[in-house]
């Protein structure tokens, strides 16, 4: 079969490589139909993620159908389309017992392990583990150009940004960064009722979008952004406000934006320190979440998408096949100029 392997720093190629294949009872093959391109395989390409080594198949979004079954597997058969989500989970630990599999210690301590710690989805098969307890069947009612972005992107901007900031009816919300996280974010974040969602970028494509998802208000980044927002909410500050880019300068831009009592929840990615005002800070009542996202509303988020409520597709703004890797991997690492949110990806 056809992957595409990791080489080291800046360096990828989509090459022939052995087909996935079984090597444990709870194992099932999965050939890949649909598969995209997540930050993160961007910062591995970077060489920022030490764990991951020459000749590893970067990824860890897809949705397929099953083609082999181990001989433990009683939940899935040969053909079913599933869907192969960020985190891998046993079920069984303490922490997948918790509803934490981002933590699950099976799998490799670890949740997230596709792309990471074993062979990933941007490839034509995909080998499975724990399959009974990690993978998700697909509804006839939602389509695989739907359905991916369910692997990664929709639950972490629903779970690290809106279930963890605690985002509640009446709500005043504050979205800082409109990419592919913060856009599922304002996607999902109308199912809790909020009454303002304001979407906070340096970026005029993502703002439109922003507006398209269900934001309220668009605030380009400048020297007021913060005080243009306090002013959209009566000049009290938002009751959650979301970081979705990871630099310390929009957490803090986050935290600034937040009423006393409310919620700040982070989900960007932070390669530094980030030094928070504590002084000014404690005296507020404000709680600070962050977490890596355990994928466990992917249930959910597939009911709300079969039934229309969430138009995931949306994310998707550009198609290649898998032997145009190269020419999506360059669409999505220039993002802004080619004003892409997610790429889509199949095999012909
Ligand atoms: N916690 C988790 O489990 C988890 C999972 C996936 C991704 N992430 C992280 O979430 C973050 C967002 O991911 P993404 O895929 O949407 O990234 P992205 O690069 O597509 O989007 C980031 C957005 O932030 C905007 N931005 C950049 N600088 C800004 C600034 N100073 N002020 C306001 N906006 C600014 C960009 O224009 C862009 O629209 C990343 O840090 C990513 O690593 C976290
Ligand atoms: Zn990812
Ligand atoms: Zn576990």
């Amino acid at each position: 079969m056809k992957a595409l392997v990791y080489h080291g720093p800046g360096r990828k190629t989509w090459e022939e490589v052995p087909d996935a294949a079984i090597q444990e009872p709870t194992d099932v093959v999965v050939r890949v139909d649909t598969t995209t391109i997540c930050g993160t395989d961007l910062h591995i390409l970077q060489g920022d993620v030490a764990a991951v080594t020459d000749g590893r198949i970067l990824g860890h979004e897809a949705v397929g159908t099953v083609t082999e079954v181990g001989d433990a597997v009683t939940g899935f058969r040969a053909g079913d389309r599933v869907l192969v989500p960020a985190i891998t989970k046993c079920g069984r630990c303490a922490y997948c017992q918790r509803g934490m599999p981002s933590h699950c210690q099976t799998v490799g301590g670890i949740g997230w392990i596709f792309g990471h710690l074993i062979d990933g989805t941007q490839a034509e098969t995909v080998r499975v583990p724990y399959a009974d307890t990690s993978l998700y069947g697909v509804p006839d009612s939602v389509t695989n150009e739907q359905a991916i972005f369910l692997a990664d992107s929709l639950p972490t901007g629903y779970e690290v940004g809106v279930l963890a900031g605690q985002v509640r009816p009446g709500d005043t919300v504050a979205v800082v960064g409109a990419g592919a996280v913060g856009l599922s974010a304002i996607l999902t974040t109308g199912l809790w009722g909020a009454s303002k969602v304001i979407a906070i970028d340096t970026n005029k494509f993502r703002l439109e979008k922003a507006l398209e998802f269900g934001a309220t208000d668009a605030v380009e980044v400048g020297p007021g952004t913060v005080a243009e927002v306090i002013a959209l909410t009566d000049g009290l500050g938002v009751d959650v406000s979301i970081e979705a880019v990871g630099y310390p300068e929009t957490l803090l831009t986050a935290a600034s934006l937040v009423r006393p009592g409310g919620s700040i929840a982070n989900i960007g990615v932070h390669g530094t320190p980030v030094e928070l005002p504590m002084q000014d800070m404690w005296i507020q009542n404000v709680r600070l979440t962050m977490g890596l996202v355990d994928t466990v509303s992917i249930p959910t988020l597939l009911k709300m998408v079969a039934s229309g409520r969430i138009p995931a597709e949306k994310m998707g703004t550009h198609s290649f096949t898998f032997d145009q890797m190269d020419e999506a991997y360059d669409v999505f690492k220039h993002a802004a100029a080619n004003s892409a949110l997610k790429v889509v990806i199949t095999p012909s």
